[in-house]
């Protein structure tokens, strides 16, 4: 018999037998009415004051874990919210299996438990629907992923979680050595320098549903360990990967939620993305570009964006249209200390109404506005916010100004996807912390051909063969074409000024690797987390994940990290200082 099944109308006569838990157990005028969950969702039992269980039935507590045998009848108040709520079952057999504890929190969908509580019971929190339904979700995302690449003949394999520390740029995650006392190993970042092996291996096509761990500051969209469905293929360039890459993603969008993805997805350079929407991972829902204003005030008597222009910084501002009347003087000053959190050393703006206003409206010269109005396009009622300074901060502090207008306006549709390949990012990033380049991916991401020369002449002008996939303002996964070329490796390495001992002692056996016959290879990784958090609709990481940690890397269930025994410590030869 089938214990886990929805029943409806077309079921009504036949007899059934089901195990789950009382989700709810009431007595309405004698009737006793028993909501039975298990994981195919809830159905309803009813028991007759006639029923030799009536009592043992009027016991039942929630979530007491019972056996029931009825049959299958059609209600008289019909409930549509429930999949099976045409049916009801009149029972004929009831056995309590199990009694549970008073419950810290009531396992409904709309709990108001704090999340806290719900972590250190998690086990109770995915009796709720809607997380058992982001569990389900995932499985037919992976599910799908296997799908595909059994049907292009890629090959899973695994690969080791103890391991040498990976240079994905994150910390890593420490691992004493019992047997090699003194010694370390570093849990894997990612798979990356495995699954560049594989392919001098001559696997030519691996995936791997890798789980990842990086001891990083942790956001609404990170955790210290996480999944990937990791990617390597031999032999393709940029579009091979590419095409398979968003072939993969369609297939899990149509095979789980039934949508259809536009292939080939939209593509856009890396500095083009920072110019128009200030990040490299843009949300296309909405409108609102960032705009250069720069030339507009080249003129200007106002001391700030004169200073700006003279010291070649940008000015730059995003049209909020018809919001002119939403924003008072205190919000705006809110959304001021908004743009400081990313250096911004301030906001001004414009409101189009009836007159135009504003906090640099009185320095501005007639034929500047009527310039503004031009070159931005303005409309009665338009709210102009405009940022000046350094262009990485104008255009960091826009971009995250942007999303969050985007939010408290609701411009946003929840049901549309946006996706995108964000392409030609640079080779290196300046660090201001180590006052020199340092690499935008991982040492082995291939330069673009034109570029290769330039590695170590013109540094800030040098773009990668990487790729990342966005999807509604979240980098939903990204790769790139590795150097196979042992001369281009070199010449990587001497950019980034590693030193020999350096390349050696961290990844000597790498390069080493790569001097046999090593094919051109590239591939991708797509964060599952965040793939199921965008198609479950929550921006939750933690929802996504079975047993997840908290934002400061805890177990709140298992109490984790924790201290250990002396003996242990001594076992692997460690003194905590
Ligand atoms: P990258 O570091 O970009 O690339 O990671 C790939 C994808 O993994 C997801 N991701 C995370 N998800 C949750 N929590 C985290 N802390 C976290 N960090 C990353 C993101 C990201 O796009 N080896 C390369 C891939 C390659 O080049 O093939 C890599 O790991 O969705």
């Amino acid at each position: 018999m089938e214990k886990y099944k929805y029943y409806n109308l077309k079921n009504v006569g036949e007899k059934v037998e089901l195990y789950g838990w009382v989700a709810r157990a009431r007595n309405l005028g004698g009737l006793i009415f028993i909501d039975l969950r298990n994981r195919s969702g809830i159905v309803q039992v009813v028991v007759r004051p006639e029923n030799e269980f009536y009592n043992l039935a009027s016991e039942l507590k929630s979530e007491y874990v019972i056996r029931v045998q009825g049959i299958i009848v059609e209600r008289e108040s019909k409930n549509l919210n429930l999949a099976s709520g045409e049916i009801e079952i009149d029972l004929t057999n009831l056995e309590l299996i199990n009694k549970s504890k008073d419950l810290p929190f009531t396992i409904t969908d709309d709990t108001t438990a704090l999340e806290d509580t719900r972590l250190k019971y998690r086990y109770l929190d995915l009796r709720r629907d809607n997380l058992k339904n982001i569990l389900v979700l995932r499985n037919n995302i992976t599910f799908a992923a296997r799908k595909f690449f059994n049907s292009l003949d890629f090959l899973e394999v695994e690969t080791p979680i103890l391991c040498k520390s990976t240079p994905e740029g994150a910390r890593d995650y420490l691992v004493p050595s019992r047997v090699n006392k003194g010694k370390f190993y570093a849990l894997p970042q990612s798979p990356q320098i495995f699954k560049q092996l594989l392919m001098v291996s001559g696997v030519e096509r691996y995936y791997q549903i890798a789980k990842c761990f990086r001891d990083e500051d942790l956001r609404a969209d990170r955790q210290p360990e996480f999944t990937q469905i990791d990617v390597e293929m031999s032999f393709v360039d940029e579009e091979g990967v590419m095409e398979v890459g968003e072939q993969l993603v369609a297939s899990i969008f149509k095979e789980t939620k039934g949508i259809d993805i536009k292939l080939p997805l939209m593509r856009m350079k890396y500095d083009e993305a920072i110019d128009k929407y200030g990040s490299d991972k843009p949300d296309l829902r909405f409108g609102m570009e960032i705009k250069d204003i720069t030339e507009v005030f080249k003129e200007t008597d106002f001391t700030v964006f004169k200073n700006v222009y003279e010291e070649k910084g940008i000015i730059n501002a995003i049209v909020v249209k018809n919001a002119a009347d939403k924003y008072s003087r205190k919000d705006l000053d809110k959304l001021t200390e908004f743009v400081k959190t990313y250096k911004a050393t301030g906001l001004a703006y414009l409101k189009f109404q009836d007159e135009i206003s504003g906090s640099i409206f009185k320095a501005m010269k007639e034929a500047e506005i009527e310039e503004l109005k031009k070159v931005l396009e303005i409309e009665a009622r338009d709210l102009v916010l405009i940022v000046s300074g350094k262009r990485n901060i104008v255009k960091a502090s826009l971009g995250a100004l942007r999303c969050k207008l985007a939010k408290e306006l609701e411009l946003i549709d929840k049901n549309d996807y946006k996706l995108l390949w964000v392409t030609d990012f640079p080779s290196f990033e300046w660090s201001e912390e180590e006052n020199r380049f340092m690499a935008c991916h991982h040492p082995f991401t291939m330069p673009k051909d034109e570029d290769v020369d330039k590695l170590l002449t013109d540094k800030a002008n040098c773009y990668s063969k990487a790729y990342d996939i966005v999807i509604n303002g979240y980098e939903a996964g990204g790769g790139s074409i590795r150097i196979h070329d042992e001369k281009v490796q070199e010449t990587m390495f001497k950019a980034l000024e590693l030193t020999e001992e350096k390349i050696e002692s961290k990844f000597g056996f790498f390069v080493e690797a790569l001097k046999y016959g090593c094919p051109p290879h590239g591939g991708f990784a797509l964060g599952l987390d965040r793939l199921t958090m965008l198609l479950a609709g929550t921006d939750n990481i933690r929802d996504v994940i079975a047993f997840p940690k908290t934002a400061s890397a805890s177990d709140l269930m298992s109490e984790c990290p924790n201290t250990v025994d002396q003996m242990q410590l001594d076992d692997v030869g460690l003194k905590l200082k």
